[in-house]
């Protein structure tokens, strides 16, 4: 019969097409195909109002198990399809525990940050405070407060950035002098305080140049406060930095806000003092300014200069740190490149 045949022939061919199919989106397309609203089986289906009431029965049978076996091909295809990708996605993705784990790096605190700690823990042994001024401060704590009036020429050498004509980036840790001097409540005891932090210039920046840079300032102020106590102090920094074989000098200098001053030179702690490339063949190396604190500073902070002097100091950690570990040029403390940077990883 017509038509039985058709079907048979329908459901071989699906056969055939549903084992060769290799993927999900073929599958699919088969069904519709097949048995689809306007499939191959739904059409041969339509045929039967042709057929005589006897055969029709006949035929519903034969079509629906027709139907039923490609419904079940489909199925066993899809899953087995489905079962493949599971398990090839399971196989990709597998985790290897036998790869090492990735390691995580820790960083390190920068080279001038260790500096300045050291520094502070020296003086804070000593009973100084730490104190932290601000970077944005006025023209009159930069300059007036510490002896640098208008037009004094010693502010040629510390142009800066300028926000307003009165508020600018600060040249030097120096303001915090008078910004403590005129806190500091004496009958509480003698004012001992380091302030660390950054400072900037109006530089062309070069090896030995940054327009931002570092100072930590340092200021003792009491009765009978003596220069021998600002050489003892300094020697102690020294030793701290460089050395205890080390020994300082001091050369007569000139700063607004010291009288005296001078300049501190360490021994050279590359060749001792003998003579050396680090130390330029004098055996000695300039590290810090200082000097006796002038009286007009205090005066103008409210302090009894006839009472009260001492002494005042400001070095450069850049500085400090390029001389201690031979690095020759300032601007790769700024550079954030870590292969420079973790070279002064701290042990432990
Ligand atoms: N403020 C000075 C500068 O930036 C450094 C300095 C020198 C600070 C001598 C002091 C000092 O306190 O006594 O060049």
């Amino acid at each position: 019969m017509e038509m039985e045949e058709k079907l048979s022939a329908l459901l071989e061919a699906a056969k055939a097409e549903v084992s060769e199919a290799e993927t999900l989106k073929e599958v699919e397309s088969l069904r519709v195909k097949y048995l689809g609203k306007k499939g191959e089986v739904t059409s041969v289906l339509k045929g039967m109002k042709d057929l005589s009431p006897e055969q029709r029965p006949v035929l519903g049978k034969k079509a629906n198990e027709v139907r039923d076996e490609i419904t079940a091909l489909l199925s066993e295809k899809r899953e087995t399809l489905e079962k493949e990708a599971l398990e090839k996605q399971l196989a990709e993705e597998a985790i290897d525990v036998t790869l090492p784990g990735k390691q995580v790096t820790t960083g390190q605190t920068h080279v001038l940050t260790q500096i300045m700690e050291e520094i502070e823990d020296l003086f804070l042994g000593m009973g100084y405070q730490v104190i932290e001024g601000t970077e944005v401060e006025t023209d009159y704590y930069n300059f007036e407060r510490v002896n640098l009036p208008q037009n004094h020429p010693a502010r040629d050498m510390q142009d800066t950035f300028y926000i307003t004509s009165d508020i600018l980036l600060r040249t030097h840790t120096s303001p915090i002098q008078a910004r403590t001097l005129e806190q500091h409540d004496f009958s509480n005891g003698p004012l001992k305080m380091i302030s660390p932090g950054k400072v900037y210039r109006r530089d062309t920046d070069d090896a030995t140049h940054s327009h931002q840079f570092h100072q930590i300032e340092g200021m003792v102020i009491d009765e009978n406060i003596t220069m021998a106590d600002l050489k003892g102090t300094l020697e102690l920094l020294a030793k701290k930095m460089f050395g205890e074989e080390r020994e300082i000098r001091l050369r007569p200098s000139y700063f607004p806000f010291t009288e005296p001053s001078v300049e501190v030179d360490v021994s050279c702690f590359k060749c001792g003092g003998k003579g050396c490339n680090v130390c330029k063949q004098t055996g000695w190396i300039e590290i810090l300014g200082a000097g006796m604190t002038h009286p007009h500073v205090l005066e103008m902070s409210g302090v009894d200069s006839k009472k009260y002097g001492g002494f005042a100091f400001g070095l450069g950690p850049d500085r400090i740190a390029m001389l201690k570990y031979g690095v020759d040029d300032i601007r790769n403390f700024y550079l954030n490149d870590q292969r420079f940077l973790e070279q002064f990883k701290r042990k432990g």
